[in-house]
């Protein structure tokens, strides 16, 4: 099926690199019929997928609680994933997140309390100053409707495509089979679109589940049918779902600490490599595991099953391990089964850093001698999935929390794992395979730490227009 790229809002497609600088403002709504009126004006301005280069980008995304004040018809809104209408901080889910402790929801600065946040609006420019005069125009528009600010979060790239520890990221991106189709991709596997956007056949073969709307509805006939379901439209088609997390990075603690566990700078990094799974500058451990190659900072075609299943190069337990463990699964007995399983648990990240850097160079030898400046900095993770349940919430669960993953017994992710010694059940601890005895890094304190976040709707410009104009009350 051809991608419908004029109906898929432009981040669905790109990360617009070439508008390194944004602003996400999370928003409440006062008044039904003045927020109509308000998206009636929005959403003609939102930049979709077919606009390769637009001058600056409008993205939205709804909260289940803002769509719900919308009123959308009672069907449509419980054709909605029960996930995204619990939110991400009911009690139960808090548990699968790992958001606990440190991390847990009380002590937000967003998002603790679901009905309070109802739009995200993703402003880009290519500068600060378009960035600025963008914001204006939008919050201006914004509060002549009753549409209220509630957290605005500037947000921009660092130097070298780093996040705050200082090392590249955003190197690792699941190649869409549609979207590749006429490229060469070498022996790098592609995922089919439906894993990530709606109204696409995923992995099973099948359309990802999507809301729908009545054929009665007013205003219904802008959607198209649902495939599956032809008396009902899809207001899911060429959207999806997607998770923000606000994590605050402690730069100098996470430094600090690898300093403690190691004789030598050179130690530290190697160490802190080793917690993420590639080099500062991006170069993959399995590839290169004593030393960085800046030849291979984009490298990303290759698996551990071959290379690398005791971990001696790049440790079971590392970021990229855990997040995504290619095709090898230790609880899996194949290779084909690990690449297979893995793939049904993949998520098309988005994020962006805030906050000043600790160094500006973001070179590690310089992040690790910084002094601790009282400011707050960290990541905008952002991803989209089809299913919040299969994609997300399962690596939070499974993978980057569960304290028993790849044989490990008290380990969490080193990076972004909630870290803690609780009831019998120990996650601080980091095991790196070694020969002949393998290293573990013990009282490992929470280098980052949730500060907010919500599962939104990322709608097509089809389902923009839906409920912008739906009147049905
Ligand atoms: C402050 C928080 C985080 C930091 C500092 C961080 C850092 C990194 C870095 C440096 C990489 C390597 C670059 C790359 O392979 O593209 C990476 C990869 C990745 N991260 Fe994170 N990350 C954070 C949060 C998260 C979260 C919350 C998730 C999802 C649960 C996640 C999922 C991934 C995935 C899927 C990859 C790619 C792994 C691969 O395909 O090999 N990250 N991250």
């Amino acid at each position: 099926m051809e991608l419908e790229l004029t109906d898929m809002q432009g981040l669905a497609i790109r990360g617009h690199g070439h508008l390194p600088h944004a602003h996400y403002v999370l928003m409440r709504f006062t008044g039904v019929q003045e927020t109509k009126a308000y998206l009636k004006e929005l959403m003609p301005l939102v930049t979709h997928a077919g606009d390769k280069a637009p001058e600056v980008a409008r993205q939205v995304a709804f909260t289940y609680s803002g769509l719900a004040f919308l009123q959308l018809p009672a069907f449509t809104l419980g054709s909605f994933s029960r996930e995204f209408r619990e939110g991400m901080t009911e009690s139960h889910r808090q548990f699968i997140l790992g958001d606990t402790g440190e991390h847990a929801p009380n002590d937000w600065a967003w998002g603790g309390d679901p009905s309070d946040i109802h739009l995200l609006l993703m402003l880009f420019a290519p500068n600060d100053e378009a960035l600025g005069q963008l914001v204006t125009t939008e919050l201006t528009r914004a509060s002549s409707f009753g549409v209220i600010l509630r957290i605005s979060l500037p947000t921009g790239m660092l130097h070298d495509q780093k996040e705050h520890f200082g090392f590249r990221d955003d190197i690792s991106r699941p190649l869409i089979t549609e979207l590749v189709k006429s490229k060469d991709t070498g022996n790098a596997p592609t995922y089919p679109m439906g894993e990530f956007i709606m109204g696409y056949k995923n992995l099973y073969d099948e359309y990802a589940p999507s809301p729908l709307v009545s054929k009665d509805s007013p205003g219904s006939q802008v959607l198209l049918p649902h495939p599956d379901y032809p008396d009902f439209m899809d207001l899911g088609r060429n959207g999806t779902y997607l998770v923000f997390r606000q994590m605050q990075q402690e730069v100098v603690r996470f430094w600090d600490y690898l300093k403690s566990q190691a004789q030598t700078t050179d130690e530290a990094i190697a160490l802190a490599s080793k917690m993420v799974g590639r080099w500062p500058d991006g170069s993959p451990l399995v590839r290169c595991p004593f030393a960085s190659d800046p030849s291979l900072a984009e490298e990303n075609d290759f698996g551990y099953w071959e290379e690398d299943r005791s971990g001696l190069k790049c440790p079971l337990g590392s970021h990229i391990r855990r997040t995504n463990p290619r095709d090898h699964l230790v609880t899996e007995t194949s290779q084909k089964d690990s690449a297979e399983m893995v793939a049904k648990h993949l998520m098309l990240r988005k994020g962006r850093p805030y906050g000043e850097p600790l160094a500006e160079t973001m070179e590690v030898s310089d992040l690790m001698i910084a002094q601790e400046d009282g400011k707050e900095r960290g990541l905008h993770f952002i991803c989209l999935v089809t299913d919040l349940r299969r994609q997300f919430e399962f690596v939070q669960n499974n993978w980057v929390n569960f304290h028993k993953f790849g044989g490990s017994e008290q380990d969490a992710d080193p990076i972004i794992g909630n870290h803690y010694q609780k009831d019998q059940v120990i996650t601080d601890r980091f095991s790196i395979p070694a020969y002949p005895i393998r290293r573990r890094l013990e009282n490992m304190p929470n280098f980052v730490k949730v500060r907010g976040g919500a599962y939104f709707f990322f709608p097509g410009l089809k389902a923009c227009q839906f409920i912008a104009n739906y009147d049905g009350i």
